[in-house]
């Protein structure tokens, strides 16, 4: 028996060492931890149950026959965060750079079928150097089979994906479909194709970092959700946002204690500028409102028009979309649209009742809006918010204009309950621009034809530029003081509980994409 446990200690010992203790040292000269030590920051210690240890790599071509590592570059098993139970692929770059082999991808392959049948979320730590080149098509073949888990487990199962070096070529696509991105800034890097093959063929010189860095697709492509400062820093962000998710679609997210208390928040009465064009940061609303401290942003440096996030009230996991009227006057458009509806579509597949602050001038006008198909684009958050099945409120802290105000989860579309500011107006448009329309004749013709559009405007504004005809026709179900907001809100998610509403039946819808 002894000599039996020495063999079996020494095939894990070598598992545990990877590449070896060269490449491990490479790995940390870099700045990036291991596999290992990147699983153990991420799990409750001891909780980590390996599966597949020693599966290895079957390819013979290349004389791969004699270079063979347990685990084949990557780690995979099950543990729990903050108690709850996750599964996990860890890849390890010091083996094969991490690269996907038709073993490799089978060990994830089997993860992610144990998370679908349990119904616990799937986290994925990235490191890789793509598909095992040796192995060619079976690589391929290997990725399309994750692909596929992925997009069978979209909306059963919350998946994260960490990126914490290398994702190049078809490897993107798997974190691509997941619910969120995070990358660490500086040792991670996402593209399709590479800065080589870029200058090959486009002729642009352009760096990793510049091409598909953190700081890249946090601002410009709104690939990634969060541009982590360093590998720490992204796994303590996968363990925050795990904690406002259940653990699958059929289960609700847990709930913090929560004293009542004093809901009052007299400070909201002061936030509202005086002047209707001056800006205001609706982060200061929804840190007001919301439970102290509990608002985690997502997408922050993307689309900055339109703040999303996650956040508690009264202890309840609550989505958050907000107009922000500090960038580009809340406008709506393209990115906005696409940020906010992918949101909205995650919270309403896990249950995660929303909650709508809406202060919107608008769509953005222009040709490069209007080319690049702010149409179809806009109408995603539309669709989005009209199949949200889950509670749904929307308070209006000042304008809704025109179509944008049909878009923000208003009553027509489904939403529960409606609030709104006595600042609020709710009009096709600003008083000014439509005094210009509708009475244009009356102005181009009149003695003085300015004041003849003051005049206009105001009389316009009498009637629009509030919230009283909206609340007349019921599409806003009270006018609230700015702090009774939290008190209000926290009433009527609790009343809108147990909601149940069942869309009609189909294969399944077809949101402009
Ligand atoms: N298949 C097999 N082995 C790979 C690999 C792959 N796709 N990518 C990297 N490796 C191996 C390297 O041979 C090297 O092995 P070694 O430790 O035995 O020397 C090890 O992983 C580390 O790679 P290295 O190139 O030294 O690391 P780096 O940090 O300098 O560069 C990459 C990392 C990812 C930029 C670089 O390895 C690369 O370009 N890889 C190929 C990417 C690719 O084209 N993939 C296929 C298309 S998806």
């Amino acid at each position: 028996m002894n000599k039996k446990l020495e063999i079996l200690a020494e095939k894990r010992q070598k598992a545990m060492e990877g590449g070896g203790l060269a490449r491990i040292e490479s790995q940390h000269k870099k700045g990036k931890l291991t596999a290992r030590e990147r699983l153990h920051f991420l799990l409750d210690e001891g909780s980590f149950q390996e599966i597949g240890m020693l599966v290895s790599h079957r390819s013979t071509d290349f004389g791969m026959e004699k270079e063979k590592y347990p685990g084949d570059g990557v780690v995979t098993g099950y543990g729990t965060v903050n108690g709850r139970l996750v599964y996990v692929f860890s890849q390890d770059f010091t083996v094969f750079g991490g690269s996907l082999s038709e073993t490799h991808a089978e060990k994830i392959c089997r993860i992610m079928d144990l998370a679908l049948k349990n119904g616990a979320p799937v986290i994925g730590l990235n490191d890789s150097g793509g598909a095992r080149i040796q192995e060619g098509v079976v690589s391929l073949g290997g990725y399309a089979d994750i692909f596929y888990r992925n997009t069978m487990a979209s909306g059963v199962v919350p998946q994260l994906s960490a990126i914490m070096g290398p994702c190049a070529g078809g490897a993107v696509y798997s974190p691509a479909i997941t619910d969120f991105i995070l990358m660490v800034e500086h040792t991670s890097y996402m593209f399709v194709t590479g800065p080589s093959v870029v200058k090959t063929v486009t002729h642009e010189v352009v760096s990793s970092e510049e091409l598909g860095g953190a700081n890249t697709h946090a601002t410009k492509s709104g690939v990634t959700h969060f541009a982590c400062s360093n590998e720490i820093d992204a796994l303590q962000h996968l363990k925050k946002l795990l904690s406002y998710m259940p653990q699958n679609c059929e289960e609700r997210a847990p709930t913090l204690p929560y004293e009542p208390g004093n809901e009052s928040r007299p400070a909201l009465t002061d936030i509202m500028p005086l002047i209707a064009s001056q800006p205001y940061d609706i982060r200061e609303v929804i840190e007001e409102v919301l439970d102290e401290n509990s608002f985690l942003e997502v997408h922050k440096e993307f689309a900055a028009n339109i703040v999303v996030g996650f956040a508690r009230l009264a202890g309840r996991s609550i989505g958050m979309v907000a107009n922000q009227p500090a960038f580009l006057a809340g406008v709506l458009d393209i990115h906005s649209s696409q940020k906010a509806a992918r949101f909205v579509r995650f919270c309403d597949s896990f249950n995660i009742p929303l909650l709508v602050f809406e202060d919107v001038p608008g769509f953005l006008p222009g040709t490069d809006q209007e080319w690049n198909a702010i149409i179809t684009n806009g109408a995603k958050l539309l669709y989005a918010f009209c199949e949200a099945t889950v509670p749904r409120i929307t308070v209006i802290t000042r304008k809704a204009y025109g179509g944008a105000y049909d878009v923000m989860n208003s009553k027509h579309i489904g939403a529960d309950m409606n609030f709104a500011w006595p600042t609020a107006e709710i009009a096709v448009m600003g008083a000014k621009g439509a005094a210009e329309i509708i009475f244009k004749r009356e102005i181009s013709t009149a003695e003085d034809p300015e004041a003849k559009w003051r005049e206009k405007e105001q009389q316009y504004a009498d009637i629009f530029t509030n919230p009283y005809r909206a609340a007349e026709r019921g599409f806003i179900d009270e006018v609230i003081e700015p702090a009774e907001t939290r008190a209000k809100l926290i009433q009527a998610f609790k009343m809108l509980e147990n909601k149940v509403v069942n869309n009609p039946r189909k294969k399944h819808g077809n949101i402009p994409l």
